[in-house]
């Protein structure tokens, strides 16, 4: 591909995209249970037309752009009122939820290394089920991320987190919800455990963070998770998920400056000038944070009352409908809109239900330990329930007569790489599929068929070579496993 030599007209280019986005997920009717959320088309006109009333703006200067230093103080602001914070609360708007989690684990690193300077590798503990930014931060930064297990609700085990505290530690974190099976984490105990051990706590409400504060006000149990809880000492919430903002925009909120301060990054010597910047990145979209701001103006309370309240109705007529399906089960009890539907007997594999989901049209996202269908629930979704129940029921149908299925296609592929103990094999698998699709001849390679051919990779390889009889053998491991850490966990029990 080269540039054109001629511009290209406006008519012919924009036609030649939509015809281009033809076969990407389908979110605006209902059919893709992740990534988009939508409100409205009128509302999407409006972020248009906000976003375009900045298209060009860069907010990398915020003295040139006082408005939306403006609009970026406000958004805080009004964040900062929806989850319990105070007259001392600060902080910034970012790219999104996993910016914000960098950024947290960046602060937290050198907020350590200025009072314990002796700490060669800082510590972020977190439990199992935190979202996998926190990973990449600790990658990026430098850190370590200790994980404690979950309890058998999906929240954190309080007491192996308390045991994985150690002089390393530099922040504890909770989430609100995390994102696999949707389950608030103890966060009023983990404030304790904060307070006691003189360590912050950042709790990561990306994806609730502006759906629980109306949840509750619906007269929802939603457990205290922000500012309100003694002990937490940053919140992120993300407006491009449920605060229905367009893409490129997140809350990080400190409860005060004290911790804040360590976010910042500050260089006096470079010719180009004394820099500094709050955030990851140069440039900043002026577009992104203007159009977050009109986001939450035009939805108001009363807009995100209304949204809460059809998505609530969505998730209870999606929850009792899946509890109606035999062989089908929910993990744990989602204090809102995720749900994760799992397999409730061994004759049927949850990612051939997936499968045949996915050639009913809908765009499936697959989770693993335990194997599962995820569902980010939203407003826009009530009126496709039915017809997802029907179609649920249906695939389960499908993989309970198909059982064959587990070994084939996609199945096949997810169930290996959640079972592949190697998870080093699984890693590298993933890694050609990323070489592939990024290589110059580009393309989206059919996860079934990847590594065929000469390409082949060593999962395929176990696949190709082994299909059922490795898978089998994974499974049976995988129960023993089962059986050996219920028992120990009976035998260490007081
Ligand atoms: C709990 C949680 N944290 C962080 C993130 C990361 O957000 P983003 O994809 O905007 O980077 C997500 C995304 O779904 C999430 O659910």
């Amino acid at each position: 591909m080269h540039i054109p030599k001629k511009p290209l007209a406006k008519k012919q280019l924009i036609e030649q995209m939509r015809a281009m986005k033809v076969s990407d997920a389908d979110w605006k009717h209902g059919r893709t249970w992740s990534l988009v959320y939508h409100q409205s088309e009128k509302h999407e006109a409006l972020l248009r037309e906000a976003y375009g009333l900045y298209i060009a703006e860069n907010y990398l200067n915020p003295m040139a752009f006082r408005s939306l230093r403006r609009m970026e103080a406000e958004l805080v602001s009004m964040t900062a009122g929806m989850l319990g914070g105070d007259g001392d609360t600060v902080g910034t708007t970012t790219s999104g939820g996993t910016e914000s989690i960098i950024l947290a684990a960046k602060t937290y690193r050198d907020r350590a290394r200025a009072r314990r300077p002796w700490i060669r590798k800082p510590e972020i503990l977190a439990p199992r089920s935190a979202h996998v930014a926190f990973e990449k931060a600790a990658q990026l930064l430098g850190m370590r991320l200790v994980t404690a297990p979950l309890d058998d609700d999906f929240r954190v085990d309080l007491k192996a987190m308390r045991r994985r505290i150690n002089r390393n530690t530099v922040v504890l974190v909770g989430s609100a919800p995390q994102f696999p099976q949707g389950v608030i984490d103890p966060i009023e105990a983990l404030g304790q455990m904060a307070l006691e051990k003189k360590l912050p706590l950042h709790v990561d409400s990306c994806i609730g963070g502006f759906l629980l504060p109306w949840w509750a006000k619906l007269g929802r149990h939603v457990p205290p998770f922000d500012l309100r809880v003694p002990g937490v000492t940053s919140i992120s919430a993300d407006l491009h998920k449920y605060g229905y903002a367009s893409k490129g925009a997140s809350v990080l909120l400190y409860r005060s400056m004290k911790t804040m301060r360590h976010q910042f990054f500050v260089s006096t010597d470079w010719p180009g000038g004394v820099y500094a910047s709050a955030g990851l990145p140069g440039t900043r979209p002026g577009g992104a944070i203007a159009a977050a701001w009109a986001a939450v103006m035009a939805m108001g309370e009363q807009g995100y009352m209304d949204m809460a309240k059809k998505t609530a109705q969505a998730t209870d007529q999606l929850m009792a409908g899946i509890r109606q399906i035999p062989g089908l089960c929910i993990l744990g009890e989602p204090a809102m809109s995720l749900v994760a539907i799992a397999a409730a007997e061994p004759e049927i594999d949850i990612y051939v239900v997936a499968d045949e989901l996915e050639r009913r049209g809908w765009h499936t996202d697959r989770q693993q330990r335990p194997a599962n269908i995820h569902v980010t629930v939203t407003s826009n979704h009530l009126k496709v329930i039915e017809t997802y129940l029907v179609d649920l029921k249906a695939a389960v149908l499908y993989a309970r007569a198909h059982p064959e299925e587990r070994h084939e296609g996609n199945a096949a592929m997810y169930g290996m790489m959640a079972k592949v103990p190697v998870r080093g094999l699984v890693g590298k698998s993933v890694r050609k599929y990323m070489e592939t699709m990024y290589s110059a001849e580009g393309g989206i390679p059919e996860l079934s068929k990847m590594g065929q051919g000469e390409d082949s990779d060593a999962l395929s390889k176990l696949i190709d070579r082994f299909g059922p009889v490795a898978m089998q053998a994974m499974e049976k491991a995988e129960a023993l496993g089962r059986r050996l850490r219920e028992r120990l966990r009976k035998r260490l029990q007081p």
